[in-house]
């Protein structure tokens, strides 16, 4: 049996309204034999699913290729559906049938495309004020013989849209965040279901969403804009092959209604008295509303969507709680991202108030002052809901996301009934691949806190919390993109998100610490308005003018997402157009480095590096000691303080942290060159990493292996990133060593190093200690957070004090990092770059700590790989699988004795630096070794 399944075209499960002319198709295979490779494929491509006539067929290719084979039929047309399927041969000369059809289906390609006006329904907005959400509709006529409907649809700010009083899509927070003047996404939609002959009518509803609403820490407002604007476009096509448009222009009317305010962040007030029954379905009297103002912004930055939707995931019912203090508050016993749905009755004009919170204070009443960093709370994470009083009202928001586990709810009629609310979560709906579990049930948890908290925050773009400041942080994305490769299929939401970064890379190659960046305003106008009243000296340093960058971005760490991302996403999915799209991206910020490096800083000048030449270059050309650097950030003894009058008086400049990324990303990119045959670049830049290595070593690291500071994180970084010089290695992870056991086996690493201290020790022959850092359950340490009952990755080890008391974002994925070394190191499932997405990958488990067993299974694109291993009595056992059209080199801890056991079935085993090593191929293993 051999079978083509899982087909996909741009890593999507069989996407409308793309804008690639030439998508990459991709499939798996299944079969019940053992080693066995695709020899060749034949894809057929047809506008019909019964593929009567082709448009395309590739004929037999002899390739092993699943994966990123581009689609060579004709150039698709606008709004063109691609049925596609594809057979293939096994090694083993078994053909397979044609699989189940898959397809995609472009949008509209070209502006010309567009014969609708984009339209905005409000006249006067108070700019500084919450403002009711514009209601728009429209009626129209469809004629008989409909075969299909497409809605093409964006917006500035938020839309939802109904035909005929059904929601028209389950997809939540359209248009998604972009860099909106430079990237809007536009949506299309299937909805010839939704249409009937006759008299039918569109509804949309507008909210503020990330184009005016609150963004990031500092709420933002205005921040791409003031109005909100709609741009739809149906296309009815019929039996006779005729086509009909209707799109927004000023024949739409426009109202306001009961949803008062809309933000995404502060949360809603909805007037249910104000309720427009039937505003939606065909037949409203409308004529107390305006029409809609037709505007010319263009269809310059429209694309196509280009990642998955966000969408409604698992539901949660509460325990009630009547706190000590007499609230009365919903805990759904997971802390995640989304809204509550409500169902409640009473009197006309009741307000019920629900007010979303992560924790409850060391008392045990509702609290969100952990949240309040940034200056006192109100006005956040808050649903106002006024009774109409018809009989039982549902009620859930329509544009606010909200970070929580409990709910405080104030002013509710009657008695409150846990079957009346039900805590929704809401993220981008990637495919899950990945899962743990080990004999220790608190590292089972704390893989379950990291899921939640990359669900949390994969809300279209990567965001570091989604509570106080919801913004694309580009380092903590960057530091935890290998691990959420594990957990979820995220090539398609990172390429996105790239795509964003290097649209917003200013001109120098300074890459912004968020992406879109929520520290500058995107709109002019509304930066002068603020720049003229705010007094404040800090502000024009934090908020220059647009397109300008803030003292705050291009940090070390951060702005490195523009490497290690692609990097990344190259090495887990093997898709080279990752490198293609964002490789001069990539070299902007590295040699914008470069250009850092050489600026001298005053504050150094004595230095010896400022004075010594090597080759006749200045060794201090190779040492970043300039600008402002968020530094390793959060570990477990800084105090927070510190750390922020530092960024204030702009002396953070962290020479040793800022070098070792200039080398770490010089050394990155050189690998993407050569992958893309650019030659010169991957020799330059290697040379560029071998200097900077050499001046690291020199200056920062010592004889005794210690490195400024003198604290377990710049040891970590040297080793991950392979700085340091043969003779000094060991000594460097000696006193790494040294400093976790001065520690008493407690971490003090922060966002930065702590994805590689458990691997960097564990490959330097530390593996014990790694494993009693893993397992430590005292602070500082991940399994603290999972003793204190944690659902969620906590921003700060001490997220929830001894003492009980909550303490800043309490869902931050960031420590979850160390996820990672449970599938990579524990599990040993690591891809290579040589042969990258899984094609071919090493099995290397590692065993320690406490652990009697553990078990990884991971969807890679090629199919279901799963490692598990179990201590018995007379040894272990291990089982591997390996999916079709793949290999993989087993490496497992053994005697040389061993090696006669398995040289029995695989004759080619050897034994290599103190590991059994094997190469396979497909099939399910089973050994067991004394
Ligand atoms: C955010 C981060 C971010 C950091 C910058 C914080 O306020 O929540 O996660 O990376 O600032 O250092």
């Amino acid at each position: 049996m051999l079978k083509a399944v899982g087909l996909r075209t741009d890593h999507l499960d069989n996407p409308l309204g793309l804008d690639s002319k030439q998508p990459r198709l991709g499939w798996k295979l299944i079969s019940d034999r053992s080693n066995v490779m695709q020899a060749a494929y034949q894809v057929q491509a047809s506008h019909a699913e019964d593929f009567a006539e082709l448009v395309w067929d590739s004929g037999r290719v002899e390739s092993d290729q699943s994966q990123g084979v581009r689609y060579e039929g004709p150039e698709p047309r606008s709004l063109e559906r691609i049925y596609w399927r594809v057979k293939v041969w096994s090694n083993q000369g078994e053909e397979s049938e044609y699989s189940a059809p898959a397809f995609f289906e472009t949008g509209l390609l070209s502006s010309s495309d567009w014969q609708a006006r984009w339209i905005e329904p409000e006249r006067e907005v108070d700019i500084d004020a919450y403002k009711p959400a514009p209601y728009l509709r429209k009626e129209f006529i469809v004629r008989k013989g409909l075969v299909s409907a497409r809605a093409c649809f964006t917006a500035h700010g938020l839309y939802r849209f109904y035909l005929n009083g059904v929601e028209g899509t389950d997809q939540q927070f359209t248009p998604g965040f972009t860099s909106y003047h430079h990237r809007l996404q536009v949506q299309v939609y299937d909805v010839t279901a939704l249409l009937r002959e006759g008299t039918n009518a569109l509804g949309v509803i507008l909210g503020d969403g990330w184009w005016r609403g609150n963004t990031g820490g500092a709420n933002l407002r205005n921040n791409f804009g003031y109005r909100l604007a709609f741009l739809g476009q149906l296309v009815l096509r019929y039996v006779d092959g005729s086509t009909e448009v209707i799109g927004s222009d000023d024949s739409f009317r426009t109202s306001t209604g009961p949803l008062l305010k809309s933000d995404m962040k502060a949360g809603e007030v909805y007037d249910a008295r104000l309720d427009l029954n039937g505003w939606h379905q065909p037949g409203y009297d409308d004529s107390s509303w305006s029409p809609a103002v037709v505007k010319d912004y263009g269809y310059r930055n429209l694309i196509g969507t280009r990642s998955v939707p966000v969408r409604q995931k698992e539901r949660f019912t509460p325990r009630v709680l009547i706190t000590p203090n007499g609230e009365t508050v919903l805990d759904f016993g997971q802390n995640l991202a989304g809204w509550v749905e409500m169902k409640v009755s009473g009197e006309a004009g009741t307000e019920v108030v629900l007010i979303h919170g992560e924790a409850l204070d060391r008392h045990g009443n509702f609290t969100l002052q952990n949240l309040a960093e940034h200056g006192e709370l109100k006005d956040f994470q808050e649903v106002h809901y006024i009774l109409s009083g018809n009989g039982m009202e549902c009620y859930r928001p329509h544009f606010a996301i909200f970070g929580f586990r409990y709910v405080l709810v104030k002013n509710h009629p009657g008695e409150v009934r846990p079957e009346n609310f039900t805590a929704v979560a809401i993220y981008s709906d990637l495919e899950e691949t990945g899962d743990f579990t080990c004999s220790n049930p608190l590292i089972n948890q704390l893989v379950s806190n990291t899921r939640w908290s990359q669900k949390s925050n994969f809300m279209d773009i990567p965001t570091d919390c989604p509570t106080r400041e919801r913004a694309g942080w580009t380092g903590d994305a960057q530091l935890f993109a290998r691990t959420a490769t594990n957990f979820m299929h995220v090539y398609p939401f990172f390429e996105k998100w790239m795509a964003d970064l290097a649209a917003e890379q200013y001109d120098d190659g300074c890459v912004g610490s968020t992406v879109p960046t929520t520290f500058n305003y995107h709109n002019l106008e509304e930066w002068e308005r603020v720049m003229r009243t705010n007094a404040d000296p800090m502000m024009a340093m934090r908020r220059p003018r647009p397109g300008t960058p803030s003292f705050l971005d291009g940090s070390v760490g951060w702005g490195d997402a523009a490497v290690i991302i692609p990097w990344t996403l190259y090495l887990c999915y093997g898709d080279k157009q990752i490198l293609e799209r964002q490789y001069e991206s990539a070299k902007a910020w590295v040699d914008y480095m470069a250009a850092c490096a050489k600026t001298p800083n005053e504050q150094y000048k004595d230095t010896p590096a400022y004075h010594t030449y090597t080759d006749g270059e200045l060794d201090a050309d190779y040492i970043w000691d300039t600008k402002f650097h968020y530094g390793e950030w959060n570990e477990a003894d800084a105090n927070t303080k510190d750390i922020m009058s530092a960024m204030m008086t702009s002396q953070h400049t962290l020479p040793y942290v800022a070098t070792a990324y200039y080398a770490y990303s010089s050394r990155l990119l050189s690998e993407m060159a050569d992958v893309l045959g650019k030659q010169e670049d991957a020799v330059k830049y290697l040379g560029l990493f071998e200097k900077i290595k050499r001046v690291y070593n020199k200056y920062f690291i010592q004889e005794d292996g210690s490195i400024l500071g003198d604290r377990q994180a710049p040891n970590v970084r040297v080793l991950a990133f392979g700085l340091a010089d043969e003779a000094r290695k060991q000594a460097v992870a000696d006193r790494l060593a040294q400093l976790v056991v001065e520690k008493d086996y407690h971490l003090n690493t922060g966002f930065l190093s702590t994805p590689f201290i458990l691997p960097v020790l564990a490959e330097h022959g530390y593996t014990d200690i790694a494993f009693r850092l893993l397992e430590q359950e005292t602070c500082p340490s991940w399994l603290y957070a999972v003793s204190k009952g944690a659902t969620t990755i906590w921003e700060n080890w001490n997220g929830i004090t001894p003492e009980g008391d909550p303490f800043a974002s309490l869902n931050h994925y960031s420590y979850g990092a160390v996820c990672d070394f449970l599938f990579s190191d524990v599990a040993g499932i690591r891809p290579v770059w040589e042969n990258p997405g899984y094609k071919h990958f090493v099995l290397k488990p590692l065993l320690g700590g406490t652990l009697t067993q553990a078990s990884a299974t991971f969807e890679s694109p090629y199919g279901t790989i799963r490692s598990s291993w179990e201590k018995r009595d007379q040894g272990v056992a291990y089982h591997f699988e390996i999916p079709a059209n793949t290999t993989a080199t087993i490496m497992l801890p053994g005697q040389p004795e061993d090696l006669t056991q398995i040289a029995e079935r695989h004759p080619d085993v050897r034994y290599e630096d103190g590991r059994i090593v094997l190469e396979v191929g497909s099939g399910v293993y089973h050994f067991e070794l004394s």
